[in-house]
């Protein structure tokens, strides 16, 4: 248990969901975690709750599609840890679930500004420390969407491919720093996101979650930790030779 001895991790999005799932993952694993979200009272209640286990956690209020926020947290972290290591840029919302002759201009624009520009905001601000830091890895989440289409949300299918595709171009970019980019590429998996979409859909959740189900070769969800194992690999040492990289874990719904 001690795959991430020491490393400073920024996870966004870490209040709920995937991002909870990573950033106690990566605790056990012995780094020391930095907490972004905009839900305080769950960021918070997760950096007690990993204080009480022994680590090292802080939590900072960051809505990602906010530059200086952004950058103002980045260099938080780095003055009161000394060094970034890993930056997880897990934050992220479902899109407008509508055909695209339906889709308003500013449900387009949020979509792209939480989960596109709020992963460029991330690497923009955190490349100098990890330069300085001897190198690093960011962890980026894209989706099964950002490699296969569905008729669904067409914001969405955007910006993950676009997440996809701004890994590997930084990849190439930060490989001379060491630092490793990679995108992680989820099915669906039972989170806050996923119920709420079930739910929208006004119908029997346990029977749209079957359906769902179903479309995954291995029949069932996947669960945050499924995501958050991938997570830790990508971030600890295990993956020094892996850069610009898609992580599929999908119970084999893209197979
Ligand atoms: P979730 O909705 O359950 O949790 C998302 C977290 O991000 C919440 O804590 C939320 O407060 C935070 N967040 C939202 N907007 C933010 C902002 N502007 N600034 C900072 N934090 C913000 O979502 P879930 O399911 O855990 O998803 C995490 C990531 O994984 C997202 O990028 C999502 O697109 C991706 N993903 C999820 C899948 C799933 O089936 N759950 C499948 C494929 C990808």
């Amino acid at each position: 248990m001690n795959r991430t001895p020491g490393k400073v991790c920024i996870v966004t999005g870490a209040a709920l969901g995937i991002g909870r799932a990573c950033a106690l993952r990566l605790a056990e694993e012995g780094a020391r975690l930095a907490l972004f979200d905009v839900l305080d009272a769950d960021g918070n209640a997760l950096c007690e709750q990993l204080r009480a286990a022994g680590r090292e956690a802080g939590y900072w209020h960051v809505d990602v599609s906010d530059e200086a926020q952004v950058a103002a947290a980045i260099d938080a972290v780095a003055a009161r840890y000394g060094r970034i290591d890993v930056l997880v840029n897990n934050a992220g919302i479902a899109g407008a679930n509508k055909p695209t002759d339906q889709i308003t201009e500013a449900e387009w624009d949020r979509v792209q500004a939480i989960n596109v520009k709020g992963v460029f905001f991330g690497v923009k601000h955190v490349v100098a420390h990890m330069r300085r830091a001897g190198g690093g890895s960011i962890v980026n989440l894209s989706s099964i969407y950002g490699l296969v289409g569905a008729a669904d949300s067409p914001p969405y299918h955007a910006a993950k491919g676009a997440v996809r595709l701004m890994s590997k171009t930084d990849a190439m970019l930060y490989a001379a720093d060491a630092i490793r980019v990679n995108s992680v590429h989820p099915g669906f998996i039972w989170t806050p996101m996923v119920q709420h979409h079930l739910e929208a859909g006004g119908g029997d959740v346990e029977a749209a979650r079957a359906q769902v189900a179903a479309l995954h070769p291995l029949g069932h969800l996947g669960e945050p930790d499924d995501i958050a194992w991938g997570v830790v690999y990508l971030a600890s040492d295990e993956s020094r030779f892996v850069t610009g990289s898609e992580l599929v874990i999908d119970g084999g719904y893209t197979a």
